[in-house]
């Protein structure tokens, strides 16, 4: 007897069980500030799964493991089973966002980073929020120890895993003429324990894309989330763009 289970996963995006596997359906919703903002938008799964399909391949050619298994067009995915770690972890290379809030907060600059938008973060800042709270909140990763969620040694490779899925897509979207501003990846563990990296990755739902012709001439032109976000014009046109741009 076959048995087919489906229940949402995060918000745009459908697991399946089937026969023992695991799939992803990537829908046409889209959520931003956490939830308070909701659409479908037509083709936008598409999109998300080809582009998330299009990195997670290159990423294991350059020896990071993560839970892709198959492509099953046009919008699903096949993935290996995982127990999803609490933690987002997001890298940026440029001061936007939650980063740029914060300064406007009036908290203290960090060191060396200049509190404006589209600012180069010199060497990268790598930071962590929790995942399953009804609002992201930033933690330290002290918190990340002290909660378990993590341990010392697991912590410096997810680290490290993500510095250096920084470094593959910021030199592939460079060629391209675009901009790696920010991303958020997860991580989560197998069967065996071994930590590989999950959910989705180098779509506009979670990552900052920026014209870098239009940055070099003083411009922040976003190809991907905050065109819904701050309403900048029509996200399935800016998501076809960028799936035009990085896939050809
Ligand atoms: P932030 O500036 O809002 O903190 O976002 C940083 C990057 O992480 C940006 O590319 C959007 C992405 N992101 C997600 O994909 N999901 C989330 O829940 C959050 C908060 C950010
Ligand atoms: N993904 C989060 C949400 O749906 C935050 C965001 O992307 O703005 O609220």
């Amino acid at each position: 007897m076959t048995t087919t289970t489906r229940e949402q996963a995060g918000k745009s995006k459908d697991v399946i069980k089937k026969d023992g596997k695991t799939f992803f359906e990537f829908t046409d919703r889209i959520t931003a500030f956490d939830g308070m903002k909701k659409d479908e938008y037509p083709d936008k799964g598409e999109v998300c799964c080809r582009l998330s399909t299009y990195w997670f391949e290159i990423l294991e050619k350059e020896g990071i493991p993560t839970h892709f298994r198959a492509f099953v067009p046009p919008n699903v995915m096949e993935v290996e089973y995982l127990e999803i770690i609490p933690v987002e972890v997001i890298w940026r290379n440029f001061v936007a966002g939650s980063l740029l809030k914060r300064y406007e907060s009036g908290e203290k600059p960090l060191v060396g980073i200049e509190p404006r938008l589209g600012a180069r973060i010199p060497e990268g800042i790598c930071e962590f929020t929790t995942k399953f709270e009804a609002t992201d909140r930033l933690i330290d990763e002290q918190e990340v120890l002290d909660n378990r969620w993590l341990t010392r040694e697991e912590l410096d490779m997810i680290k490290e895993s993500t510095r250096r899925v920084n470094n593959v897509m910021s030199a592939h979207l460079l060629e391209k003429g675009i901009i790696l501003a920010d991303f958020k990846i997860e991580f989560g563990k197998n069967l065996a324990g071994k930590i590989l990296l999950a959910d989705e990755v180098g779509t506009p739902d979670g990552c900052r894309f920026w014209d870098a012709g239009s940055y070099d001439e003083g411009r922040i032109e976003s190809l991907d989330k905050d065109v819904y976000r701050y309403e900048k014009g029509d996200l399935s046109d800016a998501y076809a763009t960028i799936m035009r741009r990085i896939c050809g």
